[in-house]
Order: C-alpha cells, then sequence, then structure tokens
C-alpha cells in the first residue's frame, strides 16, 4: 500500500507546501509528524495564496482527512485562530475531516516568552520566536503539557503551576524577563478545551486503521533536512526530526508502513535565521534570487539568504532520508541569468570534501567547488505550459540532468511556477 513522506531536503521553505497539494490528490489522509506553528506552508489555488501553519496542507481539499500528529507541538491559541481563518474561506474541520493527537505537547505563553528572551541574548539562533524550541525541551525533560492533560482542567492546572514556578524562577532569575501570569493561561484554556476537544483523537489509531483499509497516506513534513535537530547543522536547527524516520515517531506508525520518501528542494538555495550557508550569495545575484523567488519568511516575513544549488547538501539529505524522488521547485526564478553556478563539493584547506562537516568551524571555512552552466530566458508557466521536461529550454534542462546526476535521486517533479498545474510531472511519486 503505497505511503509516502513527503520532507524538505534543505533548509525548509523548499516548497512543500505546494507539493503537498499536488500529490494530495492521490492520498486520502494528510499527517504532520513535527514542528509546530514556525512553519509556514504557502499553497495558491486560483489565485488566492494561503499559508497554513499548523495544519496539514490537505485541509484545501474537501475530501481529505488531516491529522496532526504526537510528535508536533500545538499552540491552541493559534490553532483555533488558523482554523477560524480558514473556516471563513469555507474549509470545514467536522465529521472526522481534522483531528489532532492527544499525545501532542502544548505551546503555551511561557514558552515564547522563554524563546524570544533568548533571541535577544549573545546565543541567538534566528529562531521564528513561536515558543517551539523551549516546547519540545520541556517534552524531553518530561515536564510538558500534552493535548490530552489540556481536556482534564485538574490535571492541566496542576501541571501548570509545576511548570510556572520552574519557568518563572528562570525567566526572572536568568533571563531577565517578567514573569508569565497563571491566570490568563488558565482562563484561555478554558476556551481552547472547549473548541478543540471535538477534534482531539489517538492519531497512531487513526491512520493505522486507514492503512489497514487500503487509503493512502501522506506524511507532511516541515522545515528541513539541514535543521532536523540530530542531522542538520546543530545548534543552528529546529527541535525536532524534520528527516523522514520523524514520520514513525511523530505519528505513531512503524517504518515498514512507509512506501516512499519524497525530498523537496528548490533549484538553488535558501535559509532563513543564523547558522552556516556555503553557497550564500551577498551581491547582486542573491538580492535577484530574493526578489524574483519571493523570498521572504511565510511566517515571520523575514528576507530568506539566498544562495547557489548545493549538491552537497541534498545528497546528504537522500542519505538520511532514504529519499526515493526529488520534487524540484522553483525552476522558473533563475529564468534569466546568463550563467547559473552548481556546488558539487567544498574545499578545507586545500582539501576535497564532499559531506557536510558536523563541527561548523570547520563549515565555515569550506570553500564551496561550483560548475558552471548557462542560463535561460524566463520562464512564462502563466503563458506558456511546460507539460514535459522537453518543453523546458535546453538549458534549463541540461541545469535540471545535471542535478539529479550531481544528487543520485530520480527528479520525479519539476515546479515551474507557484500555482496549482504549473508543475511538469515525470514520475508516479507512489
Ligand atoms: P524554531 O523552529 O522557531 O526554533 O527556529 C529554529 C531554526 O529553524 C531557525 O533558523 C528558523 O529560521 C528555522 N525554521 C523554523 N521553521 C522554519 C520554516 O518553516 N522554514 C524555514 N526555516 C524554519
Amino acid at each position: 500500500m503505497p505511503n509516502a513522506v513527503v520532507v524538505g531536503a534543505q533548509w525548509g521553505d523548499e516548497g512543500k507546501g505546494k507539493v503537498v497539494d499536488v500529490y494530495t490528490e492521490h492520498a486520502d489522509l494528510i499527517v504532520r509528524f513535527q514542528g509546530g506553528n514556525n512553519a509556514g506552508h504557502t499553497i495558491v489555488v486560483a489565485g488566492t495564496r494561503t499559508v497554513l501553519r499548523s495544519i496539514p496542507s490537505g485541509i484545501l481539499h474537501p475530501t481529505k482527512v488531516c491529522l496532526i500528529g504526537n510528535g508536533c507541538v500545538v499552540d491552541p491559541a493559534v490553532l483555533l485562530e488558523e482554523m477560524d481563518r480558514l473556516r471563513q474561506a469555507g474549509v470545514t474541520f467536522e465529521g472526522g475531516r481534522f483531528l489532532v493527537s492527544e499525545d501532542a505537547h502544548l505551546v503555551l505563553p511561557y514558552h515564547q516568552a522563554i524563546d524570544l528572551a533568548r533571541e535577544r541574548g549573545r546565543r541567538r539562533i534566528g529562531t521564528t520566536g513561536r515558543g517551539i524550541g523551549p516546547a519540545y525541551e520541556d517534552k524531553m525533560a518530561r515536564v510538558g503539557i500534552r493535548v490530552s492533560d489540556l481536556l482534564d482542567p485538574e490535571v492541566f492546572e496542576e501541571k501548570l503551576d509545576y511548570a510556572l514556578e520552574e519557568k518563572n524562577a528562570y525567566l526572572t532569575r536568568i533571563l531577565g524577563e517578567p514573569p508569565v501570569e497563571k491566570a490568563p493561561i488558565v482562563e484561555a484554556s478554558a476556551r481552547h478545551r472547549e473548541r478543540l476537544a471535538p477534534y482531539v483523537a489517538n492519531v497512531s489509531v487513526v491512520i493505522d486503521e486507514a492503512i489497514r483499509q487500503g487509503r493512502r497516506v501522506l506524511f507532511e513534513g516541515a522545515q528541513g533536512s539541514q535543521l532536523d535537530v540530530d542531522h542538520g547543522t546543530y545548534p543552528f536547527v529546529t527541535s525536532s526530526n524534520t528527516v523522514a524516520g520523524g514520520a514513525c515517531t511523530g505519528a505513531g506508525i512503524g517504518p515498514t508502513r512507509i512506501d516512499s520518501v519524497i525530498g523537496i528542494s528548490k533549484a538553488y538555495t535558501t535559509r532563513v535565521g543564523e547558522g552556516p550557508l556555503p553557497t550564500e550569495l551577498t551581491d547582486e545575484t542573491g538580492a535577484w534570487l530574493r526578489e524574483k523567488g519571493q523570498e521572504f519568511g511565510a511566517v515571520t516575513g523575514r528576507p530568506r539568504r539566498c544562495g547557489w544549488f548545493d549538491a552537497v547538501v541534498v545528497r546528504d539529505s537522500v542519505r538520511v532520508n532514504g529519499i526515493t524522488g526529488i520534487a524540484l521547485t522553483k525552476l522558473d526564478v533563475l529564468g534569466g541569468l546568463p550563467r547559473v553556478k552548481v556546488c558539487v563539493g567544498y574545499r578545507y584547506r586545500g582539501e576535497r570534501v564532499d559531506l557536510v562537516p558536523s563541527s561548523l568551524k570547520v563549515l565555515a571555512h569550506c570553500e564551496p567547488v561550483y560548475e558552471e552552466l548557462p542560463g535561460w530566458p524566463p520562464l512564462d508557466a502563466e503563458q506558456r505550459a511546460y507539460r514535459t521536461l522537453a518543453d523546458l529550454p535546453a538549458e534549463a534542462r541540461a541545469y535540471v540532468e545535471h542535478l539529479e546526476a550531481l544528487i543520485g535521486a530520480p527528479i520525479i517533479l519539476v515546479s515551474v511556477g507557484p500555482g496549482r498545474g504549473q508543475d511538469i510531472h515525470i514520475a508516479d511519486p507512489f
């Protein structure tokens, strides 16, 4: 039974929302398995742009079931606000088509206060400031508050008391911030409890039953593999396992249930926040890519750092995720450049390096080794149908083929514009 995981193969913002939206047609259930409202998945349908933060991208398809797995962290206020916004656009959540895992951990106001205070300090990561890291810290420290706790006012308050004692000591004495008050959290929790209760479920069981009935599941990753807490450019990472293996722990399914892993990669590279980006372009080409690719954060609006395609990074992601097919996005953005460069390896103190080094100190001194290819004229997917690779200018086709040879995984989809239909389908992802 074909179930697929979709993951970002770079530093996030690869266009997962769009690709999940495209593949959702073939799936019955769409499951988020990690991250929280730090993600911003942008989908354009009939010219209307929708940004989803916690809710799986499949929600815009009225017949699909969308689930938030136990590996996610949920800010109830943000989730309910997102649901309200989607309801206004005609989306429905009833009838079991949207469920949240009872085991997912809550993001509460003190998490955000800690995240923001740390970001004002010396060791800033450039987080999204949504409290994601501190919420995952509590999960691992076994002091987190889960969705199931929210449903029980007594348990919630008891756990909150304990948390606030610790957090307020940390906030006031270490971070020099004001304490977080209990009353507004308790007050909000009553509203959140009432409104979220109908959607809380054991998501692992729902997925298992669906798979047994022969239904197809698409696991939707957030962020990107280089932001994985184990495999990314630590400590400049998010706090969850963004790689495909995270789908097992974060949704409550075994690895035998996954048939394919689709990696999403831009035709160039971007990153938001601090941390290494070996192919970064700080010149006018970088600014040009940012403008043309509209590279500004979907959640925070921050300008994204832009650079050439880095095959070392994507190869690394192919390995750690077991990627079976790559969806290459934003190829159109490169159109109009006289020449395009691809990083094929690094040079460190005269030696060739073909892996992303674990040490950031080493990575900081890695010089990209580039190959240069001829550019192509701007693509206009609005006016011209690019249905097959053969419809593309020869140079763009050669670029795609070159990337495929470098990364060691087949390119199964090429996206040439933000909207539905502006894609070249090469192979079935399932
Ligand atoms: P956090 O996830 O908010 O803790 O942020 C940690 C790092 O992950 C920062 O560099 C963020 O910019 C990055 N990050 C988190 N979510 C996303 C995303 O959806 N796209 C790109 N980068 C992200």
